[in-house]
């Protein structure tokens, strides 16, 4: 006997016969996105107080080139390489956030929570979407969400280069130009930075894939399956991780800028 096919109508945009608050999240989202967004803009663009003792932002870090009219310790070589164009302003931050920014933009948990709530597709479940139809991520530009695993590489190599950022951020200069070894407030800034992106870059789904994937079975392979079971740990977690890291980031930002501009006293715990 056939079976009769029933075909539901359509809803429009943001219809729904649900009464929960199914709103709320997306707009969160929406909301620090946006705001993460416009600030780490807004300080990539100050080419200033991005540094203070021992203490680089992460927005910074690596730091290639120093700014134009800034000198700083931090920077890896000191002068632009002469190909530079003259016309061409220099943002250092720009130079390496697009490596953090892609591996942010195309994972998969920040996927699921933009395509929500920046394009409503659809904005939750049981909810009518902007969209008609779904392409998925098989032709352009989502197709470019493959590259993730590609910027997993480039974060892996920003947690070394943040954990670096720590260790220099335990020196401080005197009034007399003496260097000393010591622990600011700052530095457990830096530090809780680097745990919370290692929390999120090690909970990485194709982290996970690298770590255990390709095997059906993996206990008889002990060094992959605990390093497995320790992305996994993160990756039940990788929502939290993604939010608290994002947060920190520009925490962590905002604190060495508040410090350089005097407006904070680096407090020294010894
Ligand atoms: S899936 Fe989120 S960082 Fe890779």
């Amino acid at each position: 006997m056939g079976q009769a096919l029933t075909t539901l109508p359509r809803r429009g945009f943001g219809q729904t016969s649900r009464s929960d608050l199914w709103w709320l999240k997306p707009l969160l989202v929406f909301l620090g996105l946006s705001a993460f967004i416009v600030y780490s803009t807004w300080a990539a663009l100050q080419n200033a107080h991005f540094e203070y003792q021992g203490y680089l932002s992460p927005m910074y870090s690596p730091l290639f080139f120093s700014p134009v009219g800034v000198e700083s310790h931090h920077a890896w070589f000191e002068a632009l390489p002469g190909w530079w164009p003259v016309w061409l302003p220099l943002f250092p931050a720009f130079l390496i956030l697009w490596a953090p920014g892609g591996f942010r933009f195309t994972c998969y948990y920040y996927r699921g929570a933009y395509y929500k709530s920046f394009w409503g597709s659809p904005v939750s479940c049981s909810v009518g979407k902007a969209q008609k139809g779904y392409g998925g991520e098989k032709r352009f530009p989502l197709l470019l969400q493959n590259l993730h695993r590609y910027f997993l590489y480039f974060a892996l190599i920003f947690i070394v280069v943040l954990a670096h950022d720590v260790y220099k951020g335990m020196f401080f200069t005197d009034a007399a130009g003496n260097t000393e070894f010591g622990i600011g407030v700052g530095t457990l800034v830096l530090a809780l930075n680097v745990v919370l992106l290692s929390g999120y870059t090690f909970g990485c789904h194709s982290l996970r894939h690298l770590v255990g994937g390709r095997l059906n079975v993996l206990s008889n392979k002990p060094t992959r399956h605990k390093a497995w079971k320790g992305v996994t740990w993160c990756n039940v977690r990788h929502q939290l991780f993604a939010w608290l890291s994002l947060f920190w980031v520009g925490f962590t930002d905002f604190y060495v800028r508040m410090c350089s501009m005097g407006v904070w006293t680096d407090l020294r715990i010894f």
